[in-house]
C-alpha cells in the first residue's frame, strides 16, 4: 500500500480519504482476496491518522463487503467476484464453464480417497453397504478467487483410483466411459458458516448456494452424487423458460 496518495484528494473527513484508498487498492489487486490487513495500529501509524480513523474507515469497508472482520484473527480483504451467469439446462462441468470464460481453474484438496458409503449416499447411488465410494473435496478457484466447495461422491466401480483425478472430474469419468448424461439439480439459499465461511473468503453468514446434483449414465445408473456450496455472490442460474405443451 503506497503511503503517499493514501489521504490525497480535497477536503473531507479523513476516514473517507482512507476508505477510498483502500477500496482502490483493493479493486485494482493491489491488495490481493484473502490478504491480512495491517493490524488496525501500524495502519493508524503508517498513515499518520488515529485509530478511530482507521477504525471508521474499515467499518466502511467490512459494510461494504471489501473487508471481513475474523475473530481472533485479524481483518481480511474480499476482493468482489464479477458474478459467472451459469445456465441451468446444460450438463457442464466446472472446467468447462470456467475454460469458457477464459478463467483457469485450481482446486485445493479437502478430501479425495475411497471410503464406505455414508447412508444417504447408499441411497442415492444405489449401492450395497459393502461398496466403496470415491469422494472428491474440493475448494474450486478461478482465477484465484475461490468459487465454490464441492463434495462429490462416485461409485468406486467407475472411479478405482481417485488419486488420479488431477483436475477434471468429468474428464476422469469421460475417461472410464461414464461420463454423465443427464442430471437432477437442486438449489437451494443458505447462509455460509465456517470453516466454510473462511476457505470462501466470505464474511460467516455470507448468502450461500447450496447445491446437489445427482447425475445418471445413458443405462439410468446414478454415476454422481454432489453437493456443493457456491458463493452468493458469484453466481447467476440462469434458465431458459418456455410454456407447457
Ligand atoms: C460442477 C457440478 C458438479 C460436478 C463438477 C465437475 O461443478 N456442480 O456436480 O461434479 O461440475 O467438474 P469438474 O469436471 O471440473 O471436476
Amino acid at each position: 500500500l503506497p503511503r503517499e496518495g493514501l489521504l490525497a484528494g480535497g477536503p473531507g473527513p479523513l476516514y473517507l480519504k482512507l476508505r477510498q484508498s483502500l477500496e482502490e487498492a483493493i479493486l485494482s489487486g493491489k491488495l490481493n482476496h484473502g490478504d491480512a490487513l495491517p493490524p488496525e495500529r501500524d495502519l493508524a501509524d503508517y498513515a499518520n491518522v488515529s485509530r478511530v480513523t482507521v477504525r471508521k474507515a474499515v467499518d466502511d469497508l467490512v459494510r461494504d463487503g471489501l473487508l471481513v472482520r475474523r475473530h481472533g484473527s485479524g481483518t481480511f480483504v474480499i476482493r468482489p467476484v464479477s458474478r459467472v451467469e451459469q445456465s441451468l439446462s446444460r450438463l457442464t462441468s466446472f472446467t468447462e464453464d470456467m475454460a469458457r470464460r477464459g478463467l483457469n481453474t485450481r482446486a485445493e484438496w479437502l478430501e479425495r480417497g475411497l471410503f464406505h458409503p455414508s447412508p444417504d449416499e447408499m441411497m442415492t447411488l444405489g449401492l450395497p453397504a459393502d461398496a466403496l465410494v470415491a469422494r472428491l473435496g474440493r475448494l474450486r478457484i478461478a482465477d484465484d478467487m475461490p468459487l465454490a466447495i464441492e463434495r462429490a461422491c462416485v461409485s468406486a466401480e467407475f472411479l478405482p483410483d481417485p488419486l488420479s483425478v488431477s483436475s477434471s472430474l468429468y474428464a476422469a469419468l469421460g475417461r472410464a466411459d461414464a461420463r454423465p448424461v443427464r442430471a437432477v439439480q437442486r438449489i437451494s439459499a443458505c447462509n455460509i458458516k465456517d470453516p466454510d465461511a473462511a476457505m470462501l473468503g466470505v464474511a460467516v453468514g455470507a448468502a450461500g448456494l447450496s447445491i446437489e446434483r445427482v447425475s445418471y449414465l445413458a443405462s439410468g445408473r446414478v454415476v454422481e452424487f454432489t453437493r456443493s456450496l457456491y458463493r452468493g455472490d458469484a453466481y447467476d442460474f440462469v434458465a431458459e423458460l418456455t410454456i407447457p405443451e
